[in-house]
């Protein structure tokens, strides 16, 4: 027992919440200002859990969210968070239709199930398949064949895409269709990764499975080398984020979008909201600067009013009025933070704006009393931030973090021998040119002007979501492992506070030391 008894020291300068951030209210603090003292603890890091329940309805298995930002979170980011346990909130910087059908790839994507193989015709030559594989940098040799009309022909198989067949034609080289094997996308059933592990299983040698109509058009590719992976990912301990339909979970983010007058144009929410319910959304967020006003208040509202059982994502706010605002206009889970992005202009802009941990426990308190979650939103650099973060929210939204992934939108660039990725505020000049004005609370028409709150910017191009949720999902259980918190509640709990010194902070750096490698 003595190992968990209070030693009276401890208590004198390790604080908890309440008696920190209230010692500490003349001055607003952030991440890298605070560091948590470690407890006895019997918890390893890998034996934590992450879950996260932000509202009824929306469970999580890890707590992080990909930013609804457009360099940052379409379909592709969505589908990779929620195969990690995690959420994308799909931005709204695109006409209404292009988000539906955003949602919809990411609520029918089928994890090992490829819907739209690339496909060759067969009077195609074997030399531009070859041709085309090099240019598109395919990692990849196989092609279904298609007619004109898109019925499955054959099937091209990698052994007979060689340069010594270059003049023959697909037609020449192909499996036929009649040795082909294919399943009726009818008989997929609730799991369609079971069905193809046991068609690989039953056929030693076959690799590929082509999913058909009745009417035999092709409908997707199954290779037994992805349903190997998502075997092993089965077993893994963090099991992607799914709806009660086994369905990937996906958010998309709208904004309170005005009319030619100037008002609320209530029939176009209620229209796109009610079409992203329709293809199986899992949360909307209204997604804005300032949440704490009348058109962030009446858009909640009446969304709650359309979709009572529909988790509403809203925000941003700093303050406790701001969480009971939103919270009483029907709000589930409301984002907190205003100007702590990596591309934030708000503060410098507009002067307004609180420090971000500061803000996570004024806002955590008044969302504990109204009964909903709060997100820790922006300025996340690192793992230990978020450990940080989840001692007061119920999950994080990074946005930076993930921009330079190969799942988040738009091409890589190469300047100067290192590979980029471009990286902009919603709040920049060209983010709101491209639709994201209201967001700011202003227009996009050019004639107006608008000051910008963000900057656009480039990020080097990091791994897949995958790598980087690897390390910040270690990072967060190895802050667990040293509070002895086996969950996020225990972390809630269990979290001592004090200040850190800027001698302090250059300390918990790398320092006095020529890095070769950085941690990752
Ligand atoms: P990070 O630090 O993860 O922040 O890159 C992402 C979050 O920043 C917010 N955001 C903006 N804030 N001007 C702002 O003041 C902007 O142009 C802007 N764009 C995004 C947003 O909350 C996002 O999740």
């Amino acid at each position: 027992m003595a190992a968990t008894r209070p030693s009276g020291l401890d208590e004198q300068f390790y604080l908890p919440a309440d008696k920190f951030f209230p010692g500490n209210s003349h001055i607003g603090l952030t991440f890298d200002d605070v560091t948590l003292a470690t407890l006895y603890s019997e918890i390893l890091p890998r034996d934590t859990q992450l879950e996260a329940e932000l509202a009824e309805g929306l469970h999580l298995n890890i707590p992080v969210v990909s930013a609804d930002m457009d360099t940052v979170t379409e379909a592709r980011m969505a589908i990779a968070m929620a195969l990690n346990g995690g959420l994308g909130l799909i931005h709204y910087n695109m006409p209404e239709r292009q988000q539906l059908s955003e949602v919809s790839h990411v609520k029918y994507h089928v994890p090992g199930l490829i819907q739209e193989p690339i496909k060759v015709t067969p009077d195609q030559l074997i030399g531009d398949v070859i041709k085309i594989i090099e240019e598109r940098k395919f990692a990849f040799s196989t092609f279904p064949v298609v007619d004109e009309k898109g019925k499955l022909v054959g099937l091209l198989s990698g052994h007979v895409v060689k340069p010594r067949y270059g003049k023959r034609k697909v037609a020449e080289a192909m499996t036929p269709r009649a040795q082909v094997h294919t399943v009726n996308k009818t008989e997929l059933g609730k799991d369609p990764i079971a069905r193809a592990d046991k068609f690989f299983s039953e056929r030693p040698g076959i690799h590929k499975l082509l999913v058909v109509d009745d009417d035999d058009h092709l409908h997707g590719l199954f290779t037994m080398s992805d349903v190997e992976r998502i075997s092993q990912e089965r077993r893994a301990q963090f099991k992607p984020a799914r709806d009660s339909q086994f369905r990937l979970v996906c958010g998309a983010a709208v904004s309170a979008t005005r009319n030619a007058f100037g008002e609320l144009d209530r029939e176009r929410i209620l229209t796109h909201v009610g079409g992203l319910v329709e293809r199986g959304v899992d949360t909307v967020a209204v997604s804005t600067a300032h949440g704490h006003s009348k058109g962030v208040g009446d858009t909640v509202k009446m969304l709650r009013d359309a979709f009572p059982k529909l988790p509403i994502i809203a925000g941003n706010v700093t303050s406790a009025a701001g969480v009971d605002f939103l919270a009483d206009c029907g709000a589930d889970t409301i984002k907190v933070g205003q100007g702590p992005g990596s591309i934030c202009t708000t503060r410098v802009v507009a002067g307004v704006g609180i420090p971000q941990m500061t803000a996570l426990y004024i806002c955590s308190r008044a969302a504990a009393k109204k009964k909903v979650s709060i997100l820790a939103d922006g300025g996340i650099t690192k793992s230990g931030d978020i450990v940080k973060a989840l001692t007061l929210a119920g999950a994080v939204i990074c946005g930076g973090l993930f921009a330079g992934c190969t799942e988040a939108p738009g091409e890589v660039m190469e300047i100067g021998g290192k590979l980029y990725k471009r990286y902009r505020g919603m709040g920049s000049l060209a983010a709101m040119k491209a639709g994201s004005a209201a967001r700011y609370g202003h227009t996009s028409n050019p004639a107006q002007k608008v000051a910008p709150e963000g900057v656009e910017a480039l990020k080097e191009v990091s791994t897949s979501a995958d790598g980087v949720l690897a390390q910040l999902i270690g990072g967060i259980q190895s802050g667990m492992g040293y509070l002895g918190a086996a969950n996020l509640n225990q972390l809630r709990e269990k979290a001592r506070f004090i200040r850190v010194s800027s001698a302090g902070m250059r300390e918990a750096a790398p320092h006095d030391v020529v890095e070769l490698k950085t941690g990752n």
